[in-house]
């Protein structure tokens, strides 16, 4: 039977807080595409432990994602937005698909490489299998598109070649799924070193604008915003990486194009540009982070959203361990 509308699958660390840079490269388009499709969002918080967390903190991140997440425009009555360690699914695939990964895969992962050397003293297998376990988490659910930040490519491919190796083996079992990159806002960079994405982990405060920054320092982080000696504002990313980056969030967020940007500010310099650019960010954040206080006060509404859909993406999770178990020849359940 032909699948009504497409899957989309997609999901973030719950580590830290989330930022503009995940706002833009991920979350405002799956709720852009949250109609479209058949969406399953997850909030990754086995993907989290590669580096150590403090428990306390860890689970309250969590509760802040899927809060957020929500507060942002996923409707949880439409999409399903669990949590990843709740569903043990992802555990016990991911074990198989490490039978079909080889190290040397692996080991060429960008990701690994840049976290190996940045947690030197905690080179662990997590870090080394994340791939693995997310490839797990796309395969499960039969998706056909995973929109992720251009940081997360390599990783979807990987995934795609460990599901056509499994599948060149026991037949069709998983969907092939596409990345799905977003044309503007798929790497925002640093405020601080616009050579560098955007991160959550940025030792420099004023690098990072996070999705619960009030007016006030949204505006004081882009007023501090390094930019470059000249004056004009110009999308050129390789000379000017500075006022491209804060051009490429300004059009994220108003619609407007790079061109209409530059007329906009002509002859104007940096200074009514960066004021401009916190301005339309924090009314573009303002409406989610209302919606955000106010759910955090619906606990129970919050905690039934997270029950029902825990267990609506276990069911679908299942469905296809069971086929790769089967397919794989472990023995069935006897019932
Ligand atoms: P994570 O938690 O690092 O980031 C979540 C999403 O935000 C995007 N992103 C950015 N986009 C633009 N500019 C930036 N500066 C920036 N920083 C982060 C990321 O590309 C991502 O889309 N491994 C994933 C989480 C994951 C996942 C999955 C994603 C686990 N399983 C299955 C998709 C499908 C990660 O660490 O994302």
């Amino acid at each position: 039977m032909e699948k009504e509308k497409k899957i989309l699958y997609s999901g973030m660390q719950a580590t830290g807080t989330l930022h503009l840079g995940n706002y833009l490269g991920a979350l405002k388009n799956w709720v852009a595409l949250s109609e479209e499709y058949d969406c399953i969002y997850g909030i990754m918080d086995l993907h989290s432990l590669t580096v150590r967390q403090d428990p306390t903190a860890f689970r309250q991140n969590a509760r802040r994602f899927y809060t957020l997440y929500v507060a942002a425009g996923l409707d949880p009555e439409k999409n399903i937005v669990y949590y990843q360690s709740h569903v043990s699914a992802h555990a016990e695939l991911a074990w198989i698909l490490n039978c079909f990964t080889y190290m040397g895969e692996l080991g060429r992962m960008t990701q690994y490489k840049d976290k190996s050397q940045k947690h030197a003293d905690n080179v662990n297998a997590g870090l080394f299998t994340y791939p693995v376990l997310m490839a797990a988490d796309i395969l499960l659910y039969q998706a056909d598109a995973v929109p992720v930040g251009a940081d997360q490519k390599q990783h979807v491919e990987i995934c795609r070649d460990i599901a056509q190796r499994f599948n060149g083996i026991y037949g069709d079992v998983f969907t092939i799924p596409e990345p799905f990159i977003a044309k503007a806002g798929a790497k925002v960079m640093s405020l601080a070193e616009p050579e560098k994405k955007m991160s959550k982990s940025d030792e420099n405060p004023n690098a990072t604008i996070f999705a619960l920054d009030d007016k006030d320092t949204i505006l004081r982080k882009f007023k501090r915003a390094v930019t470059d000696s000249e004056t004009d504002v110009r999308f050129d990313p390789e000379n000017k990486p500075g006022v491209s980056n804060l051009m490429t969030i300004y059009s994220c967020v108003t619609g407007k194009d790079m061109e209409s940007i530059s007329s906009e500010f002509s002859g104007k310099g940096y200074g009514d540009f960066k004021i401009a650019v916190g301005e339309a960010v924090a009314d573009h954040l303002a409406p989610i982070q209302k919606r955000y206080d106010e759910l955090t006060k619906e606990k129970a509404y919050i905690e039934s959203c997270i029950k029902t859909n825990d267990e609506k993406a276990a069911y679908l999770a299942n469905k296809t361990l069971r086929k790769v178990q089967k397919k794989v020849g472990l023995t069935e359940r006897i019932r």
